[in-house]
């Protein structure tokens, strides 16, 4: 995990490895301070010697000066270094997230993505700044002012250390039981973005089942939640402060009255004893540092191992090497296919189907809600592989095509479907982005998508909202028809794609297809059989398995299940369906 995060410092190496240098530095230029202060004050106002009170007076004022630009230099790196880091990581992320397959985001969930790209690499950000500023500085800083101390006198500097081993017990125990509220605060910040995110993209449907007060009491809880952890973390830190200044002003305390009795004995001189308060300051000081930083730390691995999980994830639907890069012909088959969603779910979503397609055919497919329509054809452009058998399209298996050549070929009229933000025609080049307009609106026809485009005061140029809002149900799905046009495809699939469209225009589209792309393999699920009837052959699923195979005559005759849909929906009672059928 670490070498993973690592390798996204990449360009901002040489700052990250600037600041704590210049923290260094500036540390160094702090401890020798507290030296010449001792020497201006013994050498200088003791000795009466004003030469040497100017000569040390001006190079305290050159180092101080010094200390301040590593500081400044420290504080520019380090920012510097961060947000560049920052932004690798979550260039990385979407990088590798536009590799996943179906199956990776079903996995992490889109919520989970967000926060992920978001929230944890802020976090990320800040921990390393800290890191960086902070890791190396207060160590340094803490072994360099107790050499220090200690050389001036070993016998009083020993105070420090039991001060030292007192208080840093005190942290250590006081940031443990921190840590582990901050850790679950983690886990409900995750709680409280799915709450928001899953608000917001459905807020309509919220509305629409008057739900808000519902929606506003589960916000409500997440929040509190964390705002709960954060006081529970946080009243362990309050100690920290009062526990720290007594020790501190014990300590002071104590070096002066053994340090006056020192200096009446002839032992100390008394800028020495100013230079060890100075370092008692700086060595509690940093040692509370310490502290944070560990707490830094292990809040940040939490948001680290979340990160570090999206960037090493493999796509699991891959190239292979020497992929072919044409598809012959529109047909399709599928040998004892099996296949599942979860590889450790025990019942498969599809069992053994065995199909044969032949290029240009037009199959319709029709089957109860669940019956695992969709899943069989997401399996034909390889968006899920399958986990038994294979899918051959063009008479090659479909995970030996070059994936951009496959997908290109089969054109997927997904069942949940979206348009981007953008004009009308920015949407349907997704499907060919050299179209010309003519192109498009020969598309648009095709999918019964002219009539209402035209209409519109912009026409093609009309700007679609994001997600596609501003069009009805009927009106998104005939664009995204028309975009699967575009790719000219040897296999067009559409999943439920007119299930909106009313059962004219339905016919006006089946009838252009069979016009003006007759050499298209069309694949068409659908709920109504008057949408299927007029196909070649028609599939019906039952269950993940294939329970009639032939043309509406055919299976009027054989399949049982055909029939009785058949004649619910048309017959008297005309509103029956494939569920109550099964
Ligand atoms: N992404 C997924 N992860 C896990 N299980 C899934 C996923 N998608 C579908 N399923 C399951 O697979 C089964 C078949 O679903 P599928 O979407 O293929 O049915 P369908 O025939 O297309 O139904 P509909 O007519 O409602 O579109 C269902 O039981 C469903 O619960
Ligand atoms: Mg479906």
């Amino acid at each position: 995990m670490i070498k993973t995060l690592m390798k996204q410092i990449k360009e901002y190496k040489l700052p990250s490895i600037l600041t704590p240098l210049c923290m260094i530095g500036e540390v160094i230029c702090e401890m020798v301070i507290p030296i010449l202060m001792a020497k201006i004050v013994d050498d200088g106002i003791y000795g009466n010697n004003m030469g040497v009170i100017f000569k040390t007076g001006g190079l305290m004022v050159v180092i101080a000066i010094l200390g301040l630009l590593a500081g400044l230099g420290g504080a520019y790196f380090g920012a510097n270094a961060s947000a560049g880091f920052a932004k690798n990581l979550r260039k990385a992320m979407f990088d590798n997230i536009q590799t996943f397959s179906f199956a990776n985001i079903d996995k992490f969930s889109t919520s989970g993505l967000v926060t992920r790209l978001t929230t944890d690499v802020t976090n990320l950000q800040n921990a390393y700044m800290m890191i960086l500023r902070m890791a190396m500085r207060a160590p340094a800083s803490l072994v360099i002012a107790m050499v220090a101390a200690f050389t001036i006198s070993a016998r009083l500097s020993s105070i420090y250390l039991v001060a030292v081993l007192f208080l840093g017990s005190f942290i250590f125990f006081i940031m443990n039981r921190a840590t582990r509220y901050f850790k679950q605060v983690f886990e409900k910040y995750d709680e409280l973005n799915e709450s928001v995110q899953e608000n917001v993209s459905a807020i309509r449907v919220v509305k629409a089942y008057v739900r808000e007060d519902y929606e506003n009491d589960k916000f409500k809880k997440a929040a509190m939640n964390i705002y709960n952890m954060f006081v529970k973390a946080e009243r362990n830190l309050v100690f920290m402060s009062p526990v720290m200044s007594a020790t501190v002003y014990a300590c002071i305390l104590l070096m002066s009255w053994f340090g006056a009795h020192m200096i009446v004995g002839g032992e100390l001189t008394t800028g020495n004893l100013m230079s060890l308060l100075t370092y008692c300051m700086s060595i509690l000081m940093n040692l509370m540092m310490l502290g944070m930083i560990f707490v830094m730390m292990t809040m940040a691995s939490a948001s680290a191992k979340r990160i570090a999980e999206v960037i090493e994830e493999d796509t699991s639907i891959k190239n292979k090497e020497n992929p072919v890069k044409e598809v012959k012909d529109g047909s399709i088959t599928f040998e004892h296919v099996e296949f599942a969603y979860n590889q450790t779910s025990e019942e498969p979503v599809l069992k053994d189907i065995n199909l044969e397609i032949k290029s240009g055919e037009t199959i319709g497919i029709i089957g109860g809600t669940g019956s695992a329509k969709s899943s069989l054809v997401n399996l034909i452009s390889r968006l899920y592989d399958v986990t038994g058998g294979k899918v051959m399209v063009g008479g090659v298996d479909v995970r030996d095509y070059d994936l951009e050549t496959l997908r290109d070929q089969v054109s997927v009229v997904l069942q949940k479907n979206v348009l981007f933000s953008g004009s009308i025609l920015d949407n349907l080049r997704w499907g060919d982005k050299n179209a010309t307009e003519e192109d498009c609106k020969r598309a648009c026809r095709m999918a019964c998508a002219d009539e209402f485009i035209e209409k519109m005061p912009n026409g093609y140029n009309t700007e679609i909202e994001q997600g596609g809002t501003n069009v009805s149900g009927g009106q998104r799905q005939r664009l995204c028809i028309a975009r699967a046009l575009l790719k000219k495809p040897k296999i067009l699939i559409l999943d439920d794609s007119t299930s909106a469209v009313d059962t004219s225009t339905d016919a006006k589209i089946r009838k252009a297809f069979a016009e003006e792309i007759p050499g298209t393999t069309k694949l068409i699920i659908a709920q109504r059989i008057s949408s299927v009837q007029g196909c070649d052959r028609i599939v019906v699923m039952d269950d993940g398995k294939v329970n009639g195979f032939g043309s509406h005559e055919e299976l009027l005759k054989t399949n049982d299940i055909y029939r009785e849909v058949y004649e619910s929906q048309t017959g008297a009672s005309g509103d029956a369906d494939f569920d109550q059928a099964g």
